[in-house]
């Protein structure tokens, strides 16, 4: 396994599938890696596969948070090789942000903006990440990412981004990867108390009662029920506009859609936030 820290040591591994993290990988993550490895096999004939893990500070919105993200760069390397990784780019702060050097934070696309999902619960995030994103692909250059549907409205910024920019990075979507219970896998769910840790799975069944709902508005209504029950806070049940993340009129049924929609849910549970969403109504992942 390589391990690339500066622009030049990424030289052979150029052209590829990139996923994109911060290390700390789990389950969720590596089926990112084992989904580009599958795609460098079969599209570009063993192509290299590159993960990046760099805690990026410009997408951290409570200071507290930057500094105690978990790092085991020994630990990423290993689980990213097993799943397929041919080199881990883990670059000190200094070579994605080189001082002196302007590495643009906008523009952020529509969908990142004002749509008073995690846009409004987490100030500047997205700015980060399309900071850090657009530096990770030019250094990198990638033919291809992987970005996870656990947090869809970043693997929406990233596609239009990609558009909008004309980046040439061809935005692969990996799913959600759950525990038997159906609580998505995250690097935050170790923080939840064994009390808490049951009780988390009501944004799962939130999203499962949401999806036969007849209406927009009963569908968010019957979220909202089943988050609060559990004594979740909670920020946001929604059901969208798959790619615009745009609002749907609430009375909207699912035979009425023009467009794939999507159920997003988020809530805090004791420090801990969370995140899920699905189709609406349910059926294949898409877009
Ligand atoms: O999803 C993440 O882990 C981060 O937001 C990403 C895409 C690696 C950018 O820092």
């Amino acid at each position: 396994m390589r391990i690339a820290r500066t622009e030049a040591d990424l030289a052979s591994s150029r052209g590829g599938a990139l996923v994109p993290t911060m290390g700390a990988l789990h389950e969720g993550h590596l089926s990112l890696i084992r989904r580009a490895h599958e795609w460098a096999r079969r599209r570009r004939g063993g192509a290299p596969v590159v993960v990046s893990v760099f805690v990026n500070p410009t997408q951290f919105d409570v200071p507290e948070d930057l500094a105690r993200y978990p790092r085991d760069e020994a630990r990423d390397a290993r689980l990213a090789a097993a799943a397929g990784a041919t080199c881990v780019f883990a670059p000190p702060v200094e070579v994605v942000y080189p001082p002196g050097v302007d590495v643009p934070a906008e523009p952020i696309p529509a969908c990142a903006r004002g749509k008073g999902l995690e846009d409004a619960h987490r100030p500047g995030h997205f700015e980060g990440v399309c900071q850090v994103v657009r530096r990770l692909f030019a250094l990198c250059r990638p033919a291809a990412a992987v970005f996870g549907e656990k947090d869809w409205q970043q693997l929406q910024t990233a596609r239009a981004m990609v558009r909008n920019e004309g980046l040439g990075v061809e935005i692969l979507p990996g799913p959600t990867v759950r525990e038997p219970d159906g609580l998505a896998q995250s690097s935050r769910n170790a923080h939840l108390t064994p009390e808490e840790r049951p009780r988390a799975t009501a944004l799962a069944r939130a999203l499962a009662r949401a999806a036969d709902a007849p209406t927009v508005a009963e569908a968010q209504r019957v979220m909202r029920d089943t988050m609060a029950r559990a004594g979740i806070e909670v920020n946001y049940a929604e059901v969208r506009d798959a790619v615009s993340l745009e609002p749907l009129p609430p009375g909207a049924r699912p035979e009425d859609l023009a467009a794939p929609a999507r159920a997003l849910v988020a809530g805090r549970l004791g420090f801990v936030r969370l995140l899920d969403n699905a189709p609406w109504p349910a059926g294949p992942s898409a877009p």
